[in-house]
C-alpha cells in the first residue's frame, strides 16, 4: 500500500470532474487542514507546494495523468512521510477531512465510501509517531 492508483478505471475520475474536480477537492482538504489545530502544525508554513503535489498524485491515484510519477518517481508514501510524525489521531482528522471534502464538492455517497475504504487504511499505514525512522525533509527528492 504505497499509492498504487486505484484499481477503478477511468469513471470514477470522470465522475469526480477530472482534473479540475480533483483540484477543487484539495483545495477544499487543505482549506480544513489549515483551521485543524492538531493538523496544520506538522505542514509547513506555505501549504501551496504540498496542495499542488497533492493535487498531482490524487490524480494519478484516482486514474488520471500520471503527471506525479513523472516528476517525483515512485510515491512511496510511507517514506516521504517519515519528516512528520503523524499518530493514529492525525491519522483519523486527516481521513475525516478528506470525506468532508468529497462530500463538499457534491462526489455521490457511494463513490466517497469507496475512496475513503482505501484511504482509512493507507492513512493509518503512514502512522509513524512510535517508529525509529529518519525525520530529515525529502523535499522533491525523486524515490524510486
Ligand atoms: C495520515 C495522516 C497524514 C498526515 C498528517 C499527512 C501530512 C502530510 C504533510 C505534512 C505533507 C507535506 C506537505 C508539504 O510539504 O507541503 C504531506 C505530503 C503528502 N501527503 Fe500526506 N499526510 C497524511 C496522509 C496522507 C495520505 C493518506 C495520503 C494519500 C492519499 C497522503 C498523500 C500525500 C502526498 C502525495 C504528499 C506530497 C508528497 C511529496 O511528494 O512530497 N498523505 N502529507
Amino acid at each position: 500500500m504505497t499509492g498504487e492508483p486505484l484499481p477503478v478505471g477511468d469513471s470514477l475520475f470522470a465522475r469526480m470532474g477530472g482534473r479540475k474536480g480533483v483540484a477543487h477537492i484539495v483545495e477544499a482538504f487543505y482549506a480544513r487542514v489549515e483551521r485543524d489545530e492538531l493538523l496544520r502544525p506538522l505542514f509547513p508554513d506555505d501549504l501551496g507546494p504540498g496542495r499542488e503535489k497533492q493535487k498531482l498524485f490524487i490524480e494519478q491515484w484516482l486514474g488520471g495523468e500520471a503527471e506525479y510519477s513523472e516528476r517525483f518517481g515512485h510515491p512511496r508514501l510511507r517514506r516521504r512521510h517519515f519528516p512528520f510524525v503523524i499518530d493514529r489521531r492525525a491519522a483519523g482528522r486527516w481521513v475525516h477531512h478528506f470525506g468532508a471534502a468529497l462530500r463538499e464538492c457534491g462526489v455521490a455517497n457511494a463513490d466517497v465510501a469507496t475512496i475513503l475504504a482505501v484511504l482509512a487504511p493507507l492513512a493509518q499505514h503512514m502512522v509513524n509517531a512510535d517508529d525509529d525512522v529518519p525525520r530529515t525533509p525529502l523535499d522533491d527528492a525523486r524515490l524510486d
